[in-house]
């Protein structure tokens, strides 16, 4: 593996099985990345992302180390030929170079604008990163896609539905305060559709529709109570406007899950990448029942980490 942005840099059985046996072995490749050293570059904030790839480093026997872009680096510059007479102070050409003779892997950080779906759907941080740093780039989500959540989550199915038949996996659109990207809606669905090894639905309110180059192949319904029946799982997600770019339409608090909803599902396990806010996006009854699976994802971000990892270690 030289990069991993999408799902289209991955074997996604074969991580999912290479994730489930880190969890079984964690120390099994504790010499692979002897001598090894990644990047953990946050031009926002993060916990999970940041931590667990950093105990997955740990566990291959790579040194990390963490830079904070956004708050401790220089301002980078992304657009070319742009007169830097602005608040930025480094272009990414500058410093992506530098940075891939100091790493023999780069992990990036960045969100969208929410203000120019072009630009921010052209990944264009990542993009140059890839472009101008020489060494492999890991995404630790971009505006568009968080892949490692995605494997987490797959890996999270994979492991906790015993059944010799598909699963039923609802992504449920959830409210929220504020507007946010699109990322982790998307990739979920890009994930799901190539496992091919789910019967997958998404509702949201009308006017949520996602890009359908991530969403084709899945069932979409704007009613979540027909969406919610015989669901094995149900993931949980906020995402603003793709149509109305980064838009929110107001008060959408009745697509909150409660237990009653969730009386129609197959006894459905809930997923929820992290951040939640309680009672906003998903309810305290939700959160601290036997079927929340959140606490068990987010620990699972060590193992998808350390499967991607070592993938990328294998050749070097
Ligand atoms: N789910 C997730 O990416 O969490 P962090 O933002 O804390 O990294």
């Amino acid at each position: 593996m030289k990069h991993f942005i999408s799902v289209n840099d991955a074997d996604v059985e074969g991580l999912i099985q290479s994730a489930l046996t880190y969890k079984s072995h964690p120390l099994k490749d504790n010499h692979l990345g002897t001598g090894k050293r990644i990047g953990l570059l946050f031009l926002n904030p993060s916990m999970r992302t940041r931590l667990s790839t950093q105990v997955a480093a740990s566990n291959l026997g790579m040194e990390s180390i963490v830079f904070n872009v956004g708050q401790e680096g220089w301002a980078l510059e992304f657009e070319d030929h742009v007169i830097m007479n602005g608040t930025t102070v480094e272009h990414v050409k500058d410093a992506a170079p530098v940075l891939g003779q100091y790493f023999d892997i780069i992990g990036l950080r960045t969100f969208p604008s929410l203000q120019n779906k072009e630009k921010d759907y052209s990944d264009a941080y990542i993009q140059a990163f890839v472009r101008y740093c020489g060494k492999p780039v890991v995404s630790l989500e971009s505006a568009t896609l968080h892949p490692l959540q995605s494997l987490t989550d797959l890996m999270t199915v994979k492991e906790t539905f015993a059944e010799k038949r598909k699963p039923k996996i609802v992504l449920t659109w959830a409210p929220h305060v504020k507007a946010l990207p699109q990322c982790v809606a998307n990739s979920f669905a890009q994930w799901i559709n190539a496992w091919g090894e789910a019967d997958f639905v998404i509702t949201h309110p009308a006017g949520y529709e996602l890009d359908p180059s991530f969403t084709n192949g899945g069932t979409i319904l704007t009613s979540q109570e027909q969406a919610l029946k015989e669901a094995d799982f149900v993931y949980v997600k906020n995402w603003s406007s793709y149509t109305d770019y980064g838009n929110v339409s107001g008060d959408d608090a009745s697509w909150m899950l409660t237990n009653k909803k969730m009386a129609a599902t197959n006894n459905a396990k809930v997923m929820h990448c992290l951040p939640v806010r309680r009672n906003v996006e998903l309810s305290d009854e939700i959160l601290d029942g036997v079927n929340s699976l959140v606490t068990k994802q987010a620990g699972n971000r060590v193992w998808a980490a350390q499967a991607v990892l070592s993938e990328i270690l294998k050749p070097m």
